[in-house]
């Protein structure tokens, strides 16, 4: 269920990062002056955790999701992740040499990951590194995009409600706590089709329906839980 505002906006408080105030909110969200849980900020978590595991011990290149966005052996594609959340998606890319833009609309995500880069600059270099590729923006997708043209452009909309009864992970859960629904993913999707040069890539669970009005996939990538859609532009 979604949280209330008066539930997500705390008093400033020691175990809370500071207060942000968004003069201009695109995603119509709660107005200025919001606080974001520390507690649920260490979801972006790039050094410890999943996140930190799956850059010491994961399969590089190819993975599902570099596979999508088409880093291969010889190229290294300029990428736009236009639903950034907790960045563990661009995170994922970053690590493997990608320039990534990251576009967040909720001002309370956007204030976490924020955060979460903060943290992870003081971390080892490799980390800052990484980070140093990955360059964070305020705003719905839709509009940011239209000024943009990137070779690859990831969408992973919040998802549908799941058919099975399987518990969602807790980040997840989080995520939604706060953003809700994304109900306009066929228009990020859209937009996204109008800008990239080469691909866009749809995040989108294996056994969700397709986002109605898109064309068919290039090609897939089917996981167990998640597949990529590959739409190619160029
Ligand atoms: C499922 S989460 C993405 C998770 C992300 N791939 C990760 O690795 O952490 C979707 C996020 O996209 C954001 N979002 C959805 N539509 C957007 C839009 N049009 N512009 C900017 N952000 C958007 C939501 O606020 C939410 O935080």
């Amino acid at each position: 269920m979604k949280r209330s505002a008066k539930e997500r906006v705390k008093k400033k408080g020691e175990n809370q990062a500071p207060a942000i105030s968004r003069a201009d909110n695109p995603a119509d969200k709660p107005g200025p002056n919001l606080s974001v849980n520390l507690e649920e900020a260490l979801f972006c978590d790039f050094v410890g955790g999943a996140v930190g595991h799956r850059l010491r011990f994961g399969g590089g290149r190819g993975q599902a999701l570099p596979k999508a966005a088409g880093l291969t052996k010889g190229r290294t594609p300029q990428i736009v992740d236009a639903t950034a959340g907790f960045g563990r998606d661009a995170f994922l890319l970053a690590s493997l040499g990608a320039e990534v833009t990251l576009i967040e609309r909720s001002p309370e995500v956007h204030a976490m990951l924020e955060e979460g880069m903060k943290r992870a600059r003081e971390a080892d270099e490799r980390i800052v590194e990484i980070i140093s590729r990955m360059t964070l923006l305020f705003g719905d997708a839709k509009a940011l995009l239209k000024d943009m043209s990137p070779e690859v452009v990831v969408v992973d909309p919040m998802h549908p409600a799941r058919k099975t009864t399987a518990l969602v992970k807790k980040e997840m859960r989080v995520l939604r706590s706060y953003v809700g629904a994304d109900p306009d993913a066929e228009e990020l999707m859209k937009a996204a089709l109008s800008v990239a040069t080469k691909r866009v890539v749809l995040k989108w669970p294996v056994k969700a329906d397709p986002l109605e009005n898109i064309r068919k996939p290039s090609h897939q990538i089917i996981g167990k839980s998640t597949r990529y859609d590959v739409f190619m532009t160029g």
